[in-house]
């Protein structure tokens, strides 16, 4: 079968990225293979490839690429009992194991399930893991109708998910965005900031959760903002909390830097009496089956950026890496 694979680290994806011909894999007892019909990128994949991640993702060259994908079960391993072959299916893959990349992908089936009927391939793909990782940001700042979001990055794929998520769970959002996403943006349901014009922490009304997709000094801007007993919840940054750093399996040394990144955080947590997490995602069947349903009411759209073909895998990972994708990227293997 033939698959993408990163033959080595670099900003220069031509060079980095081939397809080769490879064994179809075999599931384990506990996994399914499927077949994939589409991938759909997130930024951690040009990270990855770039070699950014190397510290956090140790990996064998040739090494499989990106995450999340659906398509058909070709084959169950014989501990599987929820699937068979012949279903259509969707998700995002464990944080060790890209590879979806490729015309079959073994997954531990316990990270799989059914496709949403009223989605196609490409849709399906492109919700896996913004909106695992939004639901788990959701979940432990426990967003509440009637409450005020600020979710940065409307236009971005988490962007798109979240406020349509948020706004599914009966909040009230705010985002930001630069002058040619404003319309379309607001039109997913969000009260929209232009960046470029105007100054988001002096537009938003009191908040009661920041959902921080940029990190940086968006993630310490965002306390100043909030009511007290409100929560910021970060996917983006450097400030990983002390669960996060256990999650990525940080060295000592790994783990007193993030200490010390965090200590700052912890200042302002105590000043504006808030509450801080960063959330790293890692697939389960809970959240997936609470996307699935989400996705199931036919109230959140898709917003795709750009659909390529199995050979332009190098131009959506450029695409990915530009920063300036609205919505995904997505890949159509069969
Ligand atoms: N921790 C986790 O488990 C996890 C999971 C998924 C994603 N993430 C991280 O979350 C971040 C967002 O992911 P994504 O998939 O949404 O990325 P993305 O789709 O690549 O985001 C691109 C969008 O970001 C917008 N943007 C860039 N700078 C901005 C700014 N200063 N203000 C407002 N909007 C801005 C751009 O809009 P304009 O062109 O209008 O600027 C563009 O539409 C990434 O860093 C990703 O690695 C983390």
């Amino acid at each position: 079968m033939k698959a993408w694979k990163l033959i080595k680290y670099g900003k220069d994806f031509k060079a980095g990225m081939e397809i080769l011909e490879v064994d179809k894999p075999t599931p384990a007892d506990d996994e399914v293979l499927i077949e994939c019909h589409a991938a759909a990128l997130n930024p951690v994949d040009y990270k990855i490839a770039e070699g950014q991640l190397k510290l956090f993702y140790k990996q064998k060259m040739p090494a499989g690429l990106a995450f999340d994908c659906s398509g058909v079960v070709a084959e169950v391993g014989k501990n599987v009992k929820h699937l068979k072959v012949g279903d259509e299916v969707f998700c995002t893959t464990p944080t060790d194991s890209p590879g979806v990349l490729a015309e079959f992908v073994t997954v531990k089936a316990d990270v799989v399930t059914q496709k949403p009927k009223n989605l196609s391939y490409a849709e399906a793909a492109g919700f896996a893991m913004v909106g695992l990782t939004t639901i788990s940001c959701m979940e432990v700042v426990n967003l509440k109708a009637g409450e005020k979001i600020l979710i940065h990055a409307g236009s971005g794929g988490i962007g798109s998910f979240a406020i349509q998520y948020a706004r599914q769970l009966g909040a009230e959002v705010f985002t930001t965005t630069s002058t040619s996403n404003v319309d379309w943006v607001e039109e997913l349901g969000a009260k929209v900031i232009d960046y470029k014009k105007e100054d988001y922490r002096k537009e938003v009304p009191q908040l009661d959760v920041v959902y921080d997709t940029l990190g940086g000094d968006f993630t310490t801007d965002a306390f100043p903002l909030l009511s007290p007993g409100g929560r910021v919840v970060s996917i983006a940054g450097r400030r990983l909390d002390e669960e996060t750093a256990e999650q990525y399996g940080l060295n000592w040394l790994f783990k007193w830097f993030m200490k010390l990144q965090l200590r700052p955080i912890k200042k302002l947590c105590k000043k504006y009496d808030a509450s801080y997490k960063f959330i790293l995602n890692e697939p389960n069947m809970e959240r997936l089956t609470k996307l699935k349903k989400a996705l199931e009411t036919g109230y959140i759209k898709t917003v795709i950026n750009h659909t390529y073909s199995f050979d332009q895998v190098v131009e959506a990972f450029e695409m990915q890496q530009s920063g300036r994708s609205k919505g995904k990227n997505v890949i159509l293997i069969k």
